[in-house]
């Protein structure tokens, strides 16, 4: 039974790439609320805590806590200003309560693809948007992507009409909450580790999210269909201390920044294909998937484009013109 009980702690630890950290070694904690694998963001924070772990081993230690085992992505923002973790990655939708301007990434059907979304972050504009919350404490190493959103429903959902009425389960986003409500539906915001019971429970009707969350935490299992939409983007800000980030020693910090920027854009180049794993797999798994004709996506996005007007003066229209401009 010891023999059991051991070998089963030794394969949850190699499963959630915790690092036995050595006495002297400084322990940096990465906390994140999707699953360790299978999904874009568990598993780059795997490959980051690999590389580190290698590169850096004897000066540096890092130690991923996935699936919100730690903290959530409101408690996660605290840890990092109270020293409690020093790495997290929420999405650009959960920074309400500390800039305004990430409001842009959220507008409905403004990225056509996965590479204009990477020309935009990788432009002066998006690079530029890393460091605005510094005031506050907070320093963005990079974006990590993870894909276009699709909605999901526990009744068939081909045009926005058919989500009157319903309620959905949406991020801590005052903009998704527009766009759900340009749909003549409701919106409850929730946190991630909640929504497959809200969905399981009937306490929400439907949710949006991405091919590989939607996979990796089953809530296609307790829908009716995913329909492809692309409405909307998921990605991470992958976030630190600043002053956490400022008192490391110039040559460790150096170390990081560079490994850091390298497994930020391995990821990224990784993302498409990680996702289409995904899709396939709720496919395989006998999820029912449906696909727009043009006609049907012309609707989805007259109804969620008047959005983008509530929330201008928030983002400033310069800025939305340059995200639009990487479509073409
Ligand atoms: C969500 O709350 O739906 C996502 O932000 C979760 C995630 O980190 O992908």
């Amino acid at each position: 039974l010891i023999g059991s009980v051991s070998a089963l702690a030794l394969s949850l630890l190699a499963s959630s790439a915790y690092a036995q950290c050595d006495d002297g070694e400084m322990v940096i904690k990465f906390s994140h609320v999707v699953a360790a694998s299978g999904h874009p963001k568990g598993d780059a924070a795997t490959m980051l805590a690999d590389r580190i772990n290698d590169e850096m081993n004897g000066t540096a230690c890092m130690e991923v806590y996935p699936n919100s085992t730690l903290y959530d992505d409101d408690k996660v923002m605290e840890a990092l200003l109270l020293g409690d973790v020093q790495l997290a990655a929420p999405s650009l939708s959960k920074f309400e309560a500390y800039t305004k301007k990430y409001r842009l990434f959220d507008l409905p059907f403004l990225f056509s693809s996965l590479d204009a979304v990477n020309s935009f972050i990788n432009s002066e504009d998006g690079k530029g948007m890393l460091t605005i919350m510094e005031d506050e404490g907070y320093t963005g190493m990079g974006y990590w992507m993870s894909g276009l959103k699709q909605f999901s429903a526990n009744k068939p959902l081909e045009v926005p009409s058919d989500a009157s009425g319903l309620k959905f389960r949406v991020q801590t986003s005052d903009v998704a909450v527009a766009m759900i409500e340009a749909m003549d539906a409701s919106a409850q915001k929730l946190a991630f580790s909640e929504v497959y019971s809200a969905l399981q429970t009937g306490v929400v009707d439907g949710q949006e999210n991405s091919w590989c969350n939607i996979y990796t935490q089953k809530f296609f299992e307790v829908q009716d269909g995913i329909t492809n939409t692309n409405h909307q983007l998921l990605s991470y800000l992958l976030v630190t201390s600043t002053e956490w980030l400022e008192g490391l020693d110039e040559e460790v910090r150096n170390q990081f920044v560079s490994i850091v920027e390298d497994v930020t854009k391995q990821a990224n180049d990784d993302v498409a294909q990680k996702e289409e794993t995904c899709r396939q797999n709720i496919v395989d798994a006998n999820g029912e998937i449906r696909e727009l004709t043009e006609e049907q996506r012309s609707q989805w996005l007259e109804t969620m484009k008047p959005v983008w007007e509530q929330f201008e003066d928030d983002i400033g229209a310069d800025l939305i013109k340059a995200a639009e401009g990487s479509n073409s």
